[in-house]
């Protein structure tokens, strides 16, 4: 096994002498590249952001951005990434570097005070420019609407900044400067390395101090692995696991990385059923699903920010077995069940069944979340609400996700997923039950919405009180009701 080493602004840099836990913001400052800061550690100010190069959606590589503070620099090996420093191009001795484009247009519509958010917001701002269809969406010739509040005439989706916070400037100026943003040059370097073929996953066995960070080279090889050390912490995005390590200074043995396996990588629409191997970001499911699953639509947006779904998976949300994960909800409405693998082969368990307590599942030592599978036809009537204190970027209160048939105005078939509202993501079935064979009415949904009110165990939290939070389930289904009935939107 060769040393472990990442190409950083196309320069070959060996990973040691970091430590096996050493974040890839710490690598980055250690060795002088200071542009990226750290404002939170813990994956909510972007201000660390760096893109990597990542296998394609409609490329063979993408720029992808994501949370330095959160990924190891070891998960990184034979990998390639670029900072806000790598995006300018050197000039000739003695004269200065030519800005890249988003820096060019940062600085001349000041989008930049104090500066410290600025390499953050420069490297999401740059992600976006190189994102291959962006200007296919500028485009309404399709009939696509494609300027709205959160999407410039540039075809520059907003969300794309949804993980940068900036704490003077004014998001006016940076809004300013990403609508303005051109398409790439024929000659732009990076905009030529989408053309070829992303960096191979590497199997990297990193160990400092005695702590080790393994990423097999095949599935087998993590179950056998697994079932040797069941104490392993397994990661993907480790969008959950690095502020652990940053903000409560755990320190694992062990750190198995599965997010490159190409077992937990595939996505397939069949004819009766989809399967979404449990490894995939949330960014790639969202495009290559591309609006097929509409719950799953609309649930995407609401979850964290755009750098965190650049890591973050539906294994990693599942595998925490957090009672506010934002998948669980709309897992459970869609009925899907987990493909669990160990080395001795494959279980499916309905997702229902899977949590048993809080942060507990029946998934058992050595088994690991394969993929998540849900049956087709999807119901037509869909809807995911988040109630949280800020829009986007937030831990939920509560989280509602409904999926129901209506025909002829009955209610034939109600799937609700809740959570926030007991120690674990439940299934609302005494309110699937006052709906289902119910006419779709006003008086139905009134009365379902008081059953509603009444499931689960929610507490009282810094977040909201228990009653907050039994009101709102209430109001999640008068709400879908609205929509359903008077066009209400939001
Ligand atoms: Fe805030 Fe990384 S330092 S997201
Ligand atoms: Fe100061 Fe954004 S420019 S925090």
């Amino acid at each position: 096994m060769t040393a472990a080493r990442i190409t950083v602004n196309g320069k070959d840099t060996p990973i040691a002498p970091a430590a096996s836990h050493t974040t890839a913001l710490d690598f980055l400052r250690e060795r002088g590249l200071t542009g990226t800061k750290e404002g939170c550690a813990e994956g909510e100010c972007g201000a660390c952001s760096v893109l990597v190069a990542r296998p394609g959606v409609n490329k063979p590589t993408d720029w992808v951005a994501v949370n330095a503070c959160l990924v190891p620099a070891a998960a990184l090996d034979g990998q390639e990434i670029v900072t806000s420093e790598g995006l300018a191009t050197a000039g000739e001795p003695g004269t200065r570097s030519t800005l890249h484009p988003v820096q060019e247009e940062m600085a001349v519509r000041g989008g930049s005070q104090c500066g410290y958010c600025t390499p953050g917001f420069i490297c999401s701002m740059a992600a976006e420019y190189y994102r291959p269809d962006r200007c296919a969406h500028a485009d309404s010739s399709d009939g696509g609407d494609a300027t709205d509040a959160e999407h410039g005439p540039n075809g520059f989706d907003l969300h794309a900044l949804s993980g940068n916070l900036c704490r003077c400037t004014g998001y006016r100026p940076i809004r300013d400067a990403a609508f303005a943003v051109g398409t790439p040059a024929d000659e732009d370097r990076l905009a030529q390395r989408r053309e070829q073929s992303p960096p191979e996953p590497v199997a990297t066995d990193y160990t400092r101090d005695g702590k080790a960070f393994l990423r097999p080279g095949t599935l087998a090889d993590v179950l056998t692995l697994l079932r040797k050390r069941p104490d392993a912490v397994v990661v993907a995005g480790s969008t959950d696991w690095g502020v652990e390590v940053n903000i409560r200074s755990r320190r694992a043995d062990c750190v198995v990385a599965v997010d490159r396996l190409p077992e937990l990588r595939e996505l397939r629409v069949a004819s009766d059923h989809v399967e979404i191997g449990a490894a995939l970001t949330l960014t790639e499911i969202e495009r290559r699903l591309d609006g097929q699953v509409p719950l799953l639509g609309e649930l995407f947006p609401q979850f964290a920010s755009r750098l965190i779904r650049n890591s973050a998976t539906l294994g990693g949300n599942l595998g925490t077995g957090s009672p506010i994960g934002d998948s669980p909800p709309a897992l459970l409405a869609l009925e899907a069940s987990v493909v669990l693998a160990d080395a001795d082969g494959e279980r499916e368990v309905p997702l229902a069944d899977y949590f048993t307590g809080y942060r507990q599942s029946v998934r058992r030592p050595g088994e690991l979340i394969r993929a998540v599978r849900f049956p087709l036809p999807l119901s037509p009537v869909v809807a995911f609400h988040k109630i949280a204190k800020r829009r986007f970027d937030d831990i939920s209160s509560v989280a509602v996700a409904f999926a129901l048939d209506i025909e002829d105005g009955f209610v034939r078939k109600a799937r609700i997923g809740l959570g926030g509202v007991a120690a674990t993501p439940i299934r609302s079935l005494a309110t699937e039950a006052a709906l289902e064979g119910k006419l779709w009415t006003a008086e139905t949904v009134e009365a379902a919405a008081r059953v509603l009110e009444a499931e689960g165990t929610p507490m009282n939290d810094h977040r909201a009180s228990a009653d907050y939070r039994s009101a709102m389930l209430g109001q999640s289904l008068l709400k879908l009701h609205a929509q359903t009935t008077e066009g209400v939107t939001s």
